[in-house]
């Protein structure tokens, strides 16, 4: 790994640096390069303040998972969120996503936003580096929505951590933000015809409900005919990696 990375820094190889801050060094810690390498100029694109502390085991310091998925939901954004301007992501945690999506849609002003709690602690700080990407704000779905100015709502992973009635006020306060032609995408795994779409899905929800039995992947047709209760009818269901998927609702 290391004879690897040294490789492709010798060549110039590598066009993207993730310096993340570990808050508890074992030893000397294993250093990736040799020593300073060749002079390479770099641009700092974006940041984001990774939680300190966890209280949850459901949401680390980092997530691996937001890594792994930003680009294929990227590629649905990009076409979903074309025509919009001003996006409200609702259960923002670390702001990994925010500050990745941000810079990539520039056309959009990005509004992270969690619960009081995660946000002091996580995702704080995501704004800064680009303008477009905004400080997070304090959004509960068990309190009233905070008066923003959004025609895309978008949230991943949610709605398997609230609980049903939350997940109603959830779906209840997009349908009143949004406008009419708004857009609200919402990413997570979901059960179809009651079944899980794979045994990993299965067993995360077993998992889920074993460590807050209020909390489980939710049924797709559950949340597809809450969402047109309030008003958002669905427009599309995209498969994502890892037997999860991007549901894409539009304001009636
Ligand atoms: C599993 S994390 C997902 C974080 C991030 N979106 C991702 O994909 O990695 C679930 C998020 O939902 C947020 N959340 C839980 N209850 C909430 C509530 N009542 N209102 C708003 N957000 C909530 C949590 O604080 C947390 O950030």
């Amino acid at each position: 790994m290391r004879e690897a990375a040294e490789a492709f820094r010798a060549e110039r190889l590598i066009t993207e640096y993730i310096v993340s801050i570990i808050p508890v060094l074992l030893g000397a810690g294993i250093p990736l390069f040799d020593g300073p390498g060749p002079a390479q100029p770099l641009r700092l694109s974006a940041r984001a303040r990774i939680r300190a502390a966890s209280s949850s085991s459901a949401m680390k310091q980092f997530s691996d998972a937001c890594e792994r998925n930003r680009e294929p939901i990227l590629q649905v954004l990009r076409h979903a969120f074309a025509d919009r301007t001003s996006v409200l992501e609702i259960g923002s945690g670390t702001g990994q996503h925010a500050a990745y999506f941000a810079p990539a849609l520039p056309h959009l002003a990005w509004q992270p936003s969690d619960v009081a709690e995660t946000c002091r602690a996580s995702a704080s700080g995501a704004g800064g580096a680009d303008a477009r990407l905004l400080e997070p704000i304090e959004l509960d779905v068990d309190q009233p929505f905070p008066a923003v100015q959004a025609d895309a709502v978008f949230s991943a992973n949610t709605c398997h951590i609230m609980s049903w009635p939350q997940v109603e006020r959830f779906v209840a306060g997009v349908g009143k933000l949004l406008p009419e032609g708004g857009v609200f995408a919402l990413y997570g795994p979901f059960h179809y015809g009651g079944k899980p779409t794979s045994p990993s899905n299965a067993e995360f929800d077993a998992w889920l409900r074993n460590r807050d039995r209020k909390s489980g992947v939710r049924d797709f047709e559950a949340i597809r005919d809450l969402a047109a209760k309030r008003g958002l009818a669905l427009e599309g269901d995209n498969a994502m990696p890892a037997n999860n998927r991007l549901l894409v609702f539009r304001r009636r």
